[in-house]
C-alpha cells in the first residue's frame, strides 16, 4: 500500500500521524482499548464514591422476619418464573397496576425479584388487593377463584411450618449483605416470626416499632405459623410501604 489514494493528495500535518495507527493492527487494538477504558472509568468510577445511588423514600423499611420468610418461599417455589415485581412508568402499566415501581422499593431485596416474565400479572403492588382468605383459596387451588387460571396450586404450604430459627439466620444473612437490621432485630427475629402471625401477641407494639406498618394477624386462619402465613404476609405487604398520596419524586437527584 502507498500512502496516497487515487483521488486525494497525501494527508498533511497532525492527521497524517493517524496513518501510523491505521497501519499497525496491534497498535490500533491497544489504543482502542485505552480509549474505551477511559470512557468506562468516567462512567463507573463515580459510583464508588457516591454514598447512595438510590433516592431514599419515606416508609420503605427492611422486611419483617415473617415477610422475609415468605419472600424466601416465593423464591424457592419459583413464583418469579411467572410473575414480575416491577411496574414500568408506562401508561398501560400504571393504569393496571398502580404507581410505577421506585428503586427504593427494592433496595432491601437480595436478590431483587423484578423478573422478566409475566405469565401471570405483576405483583409489585398486590398487597391489600385481595383478602387473606382469597389468597389461601388461590394458593391452594387457583382455579377455585379464577376458573381459567393456569397457575399451579401450592396447598402443601398450609401443612408446612416456618422454621423460626432458620428465619433468624436468614435475617442475619441479609444484614451481612447490607440490610440495616440491628442486633436486637436479629436477637428477637425467631420470636417475631411467631408474633406477627398471632393477633394476640404481647409483642404487638414492639413489632410495629421495629417494622412500622407490619400487618399482624393470623393470615391462614389456622393455629401455628405455616409457610402459607409467611407467603401471604409477604404478598399483603408488597408495594404498600410508600404512601403515594404524599410522595413527590425528587427530580434534583
Ligand atoms: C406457571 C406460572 C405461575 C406460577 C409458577 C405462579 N403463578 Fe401466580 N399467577 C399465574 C397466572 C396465570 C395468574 C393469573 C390468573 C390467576 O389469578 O390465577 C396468577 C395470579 C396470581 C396472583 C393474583 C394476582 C392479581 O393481581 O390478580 C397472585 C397473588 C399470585 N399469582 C401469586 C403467586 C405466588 C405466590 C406464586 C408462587 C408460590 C405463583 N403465583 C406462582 C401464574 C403463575
Amino acid at each position: 500500500m502507498s500512502d496516497t489514494t487515487p483521488n486525494s493528495g497525501p494527508a498533511k500535518g497532525f492527521l497524517a500521524r493517524h496513518a501510523i495507527l491505521e497501519r499497525s493492527p496491534t497498535l490500533l487494538l491497544v489504543s482502542s482499548l485505552l480509549v474505551v477504558s477511559i470512557g468506562g472509568i468516567v462512567e463507573i468510577a463515580p459510583l464508588f464514591w457516591l454514598e447512595n445511588t438510590i433516592e431514599e423514600v419515606e416508609g420503605v423499611r427492611p422486611y419483617s422476619p415473617l415477610e422475609l420468610a415468605g419472600r424466601d418461599i416465593y423464591i424457592r417455589e419459583g413464583c418469579y418464573v411467572c410473575h414480575s415485581q416491577m411496574i414500568r412508568p408506562m401508561r398501560d402499566e400504571v393504569e393496571r397496576y398502580g404507581h410505577y415501581s421506585l428503586a427504593a422499593e427494592s433496595m432491601y431485596d437480595h436478590p431483587h425479584q423484578w423478573g422478566s416474565k409475566r405469565t401471570g400479572p405483576d405483583l409489585a403492588r398486590v398487597g391489600g388487593k385481595y383478602s387473606d382468605d382469597w389468597h389461601v383459596d388461590h394458593l391452594v387451588r387457583p382455579q377455585s377463584v379464577v376458573p381459567e387460571s393456569i397457575m399451579p396450586g401450592y396447598a402443601y404450604l398450609l401443612d408446612t411450618r416456618v422454621n423460626a430459627e432458620y428465619t433468624a439466620d436468614l435475617v442475619a444473612t441479609h444484614r451481612f449483605v447490607g440490610v440495616p437490621y440491628t442486633d436486637e432485630m436479629i436477637e428477637v427475629a425467631a420470636s417475631d416470626v411467631i408474633a406477627q402471625a398471632d393477633p394476640d401477641t404481647d409483642a404487638y407494639d414492639d413489632l410495629l416499632e421495629r417494622y412500622p406498618g407490619a400487618q399482624i394477624r393470623n393470615f391462614d386462619g389456622q393455629p401455628g405459623v405455616s409457610e402459607m402465613d409467611a407467603l401471604i404476609a409477604y404478598m399483603q405487604m408488597l408495594g404498600t410501604t410508600v404512601d403515594f398520596s404524599t410522595f413527590t419524586p425528587d427530580a434534583s437527584r
